[in-house]
This record gives C-alpha cells, sequence and structure tokens, in this order.
C-alpha cells in the first residue's frame, strides 16, 4: 500500500493555524458572488423552487463527497492542482496523465476569474454609489436606470475590472492572506446579520410568503434538462469545487482535521448563505414589480430598492456592498492562487513574476466580459454573448467534467486502501457511504444530465 508520510510533502507549504481557521478560509473562498449575486438570478431565470431543490439535491449528493475528495487529494498531495494530481499518480503506480484533471481546474478557475473580477468590480461601484447616497427613494424605474448607465460604460467597468484585478495580485504576491483570514472573522458573522436584516425588510413589503413559495415549491412539470445542467454547474461553482481552489486550500490542511466535518462545515453555511440571499432578494423584487428572470443584473437593480426606502438604508447599503465586495474578493483570491502556485511550481518562477503574468492574462480576457455589456453586446456565438459564453463554459462543461474526473479518479483509479487511509474515516458505513456516491452516483449522474443536455 502506498502511503505518503506528512513528512514526506509538507515542507513546501505552511499550515492552517486550526481545523476552525481552514473552515474559515475554505468558505470564505467558496462564499461569493456565487451565493449572493448568482444563486438568486439563476433561481430567478430557470423557475425557481424546481432549480433550487435539485441544487440542493447536488450539493448533498456530489458536492459534499467530491469536496471531502478534494481536500483529502490537496492534503496529500501538498502542491498546485496539476501538480497534486501527478504526485498521487506515481504514489498509485497510474499513468501521470491525470495531472491534466488538475490542468483543467486551474484553466476553469482563470476562466471564472476573468470574468469574477468584471462582476466583483460592478460591486466595488455599487457601493460607492451607496456611499454618494445614490439609491435614496430609488423605485423600480431609477434602479434599472442606474445599473443600465453602468452597463453602458466600458470605461467604468473597466476601472473597476482593473482595480479589483490589480488588488487580487497584490495579495497573492505579498502573501496578505492573514489579514484576510482575521478579517473574515467579522465578515461571516456581519453578512450573515445583514442579510437577516433584507429579509426582516422582506417580511415588511407582504410579499414574503409569495417569495418563499417561489423559492421552496417546486413546478414539476417545469422538469427540462437544460435546468438540472445549470443547476448541478451553479452548485458546484458555487462550492468552489473541481477549479483547484478547495484543492489547492486542501494542501494547507494538518492531518488532524476532520474531512468530513469541515466539507459538511463549509457546504453547509455556503448554502445557507444562498438561501439565505434568495429569501432577501425575491420579496423586493416581487413587490416592486420587476421580474424575477432579469438576469445578471438582478440583485443591483432589486437591492437599491430596499436599501434607498428601508429605515438605515443609507447604512445598511453602504455596509452590503462593502461586504460583497469582500466576499467576492476571498472568492478572487482563491481562484488566483492555483494558476500561480503551478507557475511557480512547475516553471521556477518568481512568486511575483508569476502572479503579475497571471493577473495580465486575466485582466485582458476580462475585457471580453466588460465588452459584452455594451460595445460588443451584439456579438454572439450560439445565442450567448462573450460573457455569457465564458460563463456556460465553465460552470456548466469544465465544472462538471473536472467534478466527474475527480470522482473517477478517487473512486476507480486510486487504491482503496490509499484513499481510506488519506480520508481516515474510521466509519465503515460512513466510508462505505462516501465511496459509493464518488464510485457511482457522481459520475453516472453527471454522464446522464450531459447525455440528456448534449
Ligand atoms: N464559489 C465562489 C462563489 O460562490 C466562486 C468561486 C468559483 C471561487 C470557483 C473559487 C472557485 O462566489
Amino acid at each position: 500500500m502506498a502511503t505518503i508520510t506528512e513528512e514526506k510533502r509538507s515542507s513546501e507549504h505552511g499550515q492552517w493555524s486550526s481545523h476552525f481557521t481552514f473552515i474559515l478560509a475554505a468558505s470564505a473562498a467558496a462564499v461569493g458572488l456565487g451565493n449572493i449575486w448568482k444563486f438568486p438570478y439563476l433561481t430567478g431565470q430557470n423557475g425557481g423552487g424546481l432549480f433550487v431543490l435539485i441544487y440542493l439535491a447536488c450539493v448533498l449528493v456530489m458536492g459534499i463527497p467530491l469536496m471531502m475528495a478534494e481536500i483529502t487529494l490537496g492534503r496529500c498531495g501538498r502542491r498546485n492542482p496539476a501538480g497534486t494530481f501527478k504526485e498521487i499518480a506515481k504514489d498509485n503506480n497510474v499513468r501521470t496523465t491525470w495531472k491534466w484533471v488538475g490542468g483543467l481546474g486551474i484553466i476553469a478557475g482563470a476562466l471564472i476569474l476573468s470574468y469574477y473580477c468584471v462582476i466583483a468590480g460592478w460591486s466595488v461601484a455599487y457601493f460607492i454609489k451607496a456611499i454618494c447616497g445614490e439609491f435614496s427613494h430609488t423605485n423600480a424605474a431609477r434602479s434599472e436606470s442606474l445599473f443600465n448607465e453602468l452597463m453602458a460604460s466600458p470605461w467604468q467597468l473597466l476601472l473597476w475590472h482593473t482595480v479589483i484585478v490589480i488588488t487580487t495580485v497584490f495579495v497573492i504576491a505579498r502573501g496578505l492572506e492573514k489579514g484576510i483570514e482575521r478579517a473574515v472573522k467579522y465578515l461571516f458573522p456581519s453578512l450573515i446579520i445583514l442579510l437577516l436584516v433584507l429579509i426582516g425588510y422582506g417580511i415588511t413589503t407582504g410579499y414574503f410568503t409569495e417569495a418563499f413559495v417561489f423559492l421552496f415549491d417546486p413546478d414539476f412539470t417545469e422538469i427540462n434538462t437544460e435546468t438540472v445542467l445549470i443547476a448541478m454547474g451553479q452548485a458546484f461553482f458555487s462550492l468552489s469545487i473541481a477549479n483547484g481552489s478547495i484543492l489547492m486550500y486542501g494542501a494547507y490542511v494538518p492531518r488532524n482535521v476532520s474531512v468530513t466535518t469541515a466539507a459538511i462545515a463549509i457546504s453547509l453555511t455556503d448554502t445557507g448563505i444562498a438561501l439565505a440571499a434568495g429569501l432577501a432578494i425575491f420579496p423586493i423584487v416581487f413587490a416592486n414589480g420587476l421580474s424575477p428572470g432579469a438576469g445578471p443584473g438582478l440583485i443591483f437593480e432589486s437591492l437599491p430598492i430596499a436599501f434607498g426606502n428601508m429605515p438605515f438604508g443609507y447604512s445598511l447599503g453602504c455596509l452590503f456592498f462593502m461586504m460583497l465586495v469582500f466576499a467576492a474578493f476571498t472568492s478572487t483570491i482563491s481562484l488566483l492562487e492555483p494558476s500561480v502556485a503551478w507557475l511557480v511550481e512547475t516553471f521556477r518562477f518568481k512568486r511575483l513574476k508569476a502572479t503579475c503574468l497571471m493577473g495580465l492574462i486575466i485582466w485582458l480576457v476580462g475585457l471580453l466580459t466588460v465588452l459584452s455589456f455594451n460595445k460588443w453586446s451584439n456579438i454572439k456565438l450560439f445565442g450567448l454573448n462573450c460573457f455569457e459564453l465564458i460563463d456556460y463554459v465553465t460552470a456548466n462543461i469544465m465544472l462538471p467534467v473536472g467534478a466527474m474526473l475527480i470522482a473517477i479518479f478517487t473512486g476507480w483509479i486510486i487504491c482503496r486502501k490509499f484513499i481510506r487511509h488519506e480520508l481516515q474515516i474510521e466509519d465503515r458505513w460512513l466510508f462505505r457511504s462516501w465511496r459509493f456516491a464518488i464510485r457511482y452516483i457522481t459520475p453516472i449522474l453527471i454522464i446522464i444530465v450531459f447525455l440528456y443536455a448534449l
């Protein structure tokens, strides 16, 4: 049996100071625009309850087992994602071409980051609007025109996109994660409190029940494979699965951490925040006659109405958008790290050089997204503009394919004793259920969804 001793590979990286810091940092990487921006608008576009139900099922039967697999692989390989797959393949005497699974994740992560920075930039723009008091007494029409004005201005979008890329590069190059770790301790509780305040405001609009029913009452006649594919992609996107970042964070996990508890805690936090965001946003959407299917602008068009009309709305609006920027920022950092680690470990680049190079590439690719909302909004491939295409290909194709390959690798390729030893699950029943989910449920479901969708 091939066993990796901790001494063999712990030298290159530091470690999280405790179980709790790891859970906090990984949750911070998972919680971001995916929960607060993307989940509500996808739910709105895909009809509500049924989408939410499929999303929850994907988190439960595929997301948690995959996250356990990724943390374990990362902790065992202790390298960038491609390097980790290569090392573990070697230890198990299988082909090192499996490193391409890590490579696929790195590319998906970089592509996601290119548009993620642009959307994070919208949040900065909205934070500034909040400070300038632009939301005061806003109604639906004014809020929509605020958003459209921003989208129509490539220069503004470019400015904020650039700010986010530079700040992310700066943090990754300087390794300031420690400070961020500390800030996250305050971010989470405050984000949750603010979402609860917004839910409270939602109740006063009189449309809370409607929103609740919209989110939790599935209409099974609406089912189609596109919805299933999008819900599955969103589950992977939101949990940060299959793009190398959880795997990369796993590389810093001490051996005494329980992978099972960590994976469950991270997934529950992430899912809870997404649902809370939905409950906060839809009452405002319905109360103001906005369309739930408005698309990527949904939270930016609905929340200013709430902040503009509720007591203490000015301060709460500033706080909310500040936290949204921060939540996005903890995710941009986790998205950049795998590709930088890959350049450093594979080509022996200096960390600064690797970070700047990746930052430049991501900034350039991000221009496609910046222009998708204005000058190039008519340039379409398969009916999708550049932003929609990058988003669709990464979330609905690359992440599920990556997830399937990770499941096959951990479930079928590497030796059972090896993974059992690394996972450190004492309970036989628990290990068997995990292995069943990874060997059968995950790959088979993904293949079925793909076959139908194509
Ligand atoms: N999960 C993050 C979010 O919900 C986005 C993300 C995707 C982060 C992939 C890392 C990797 O916003």
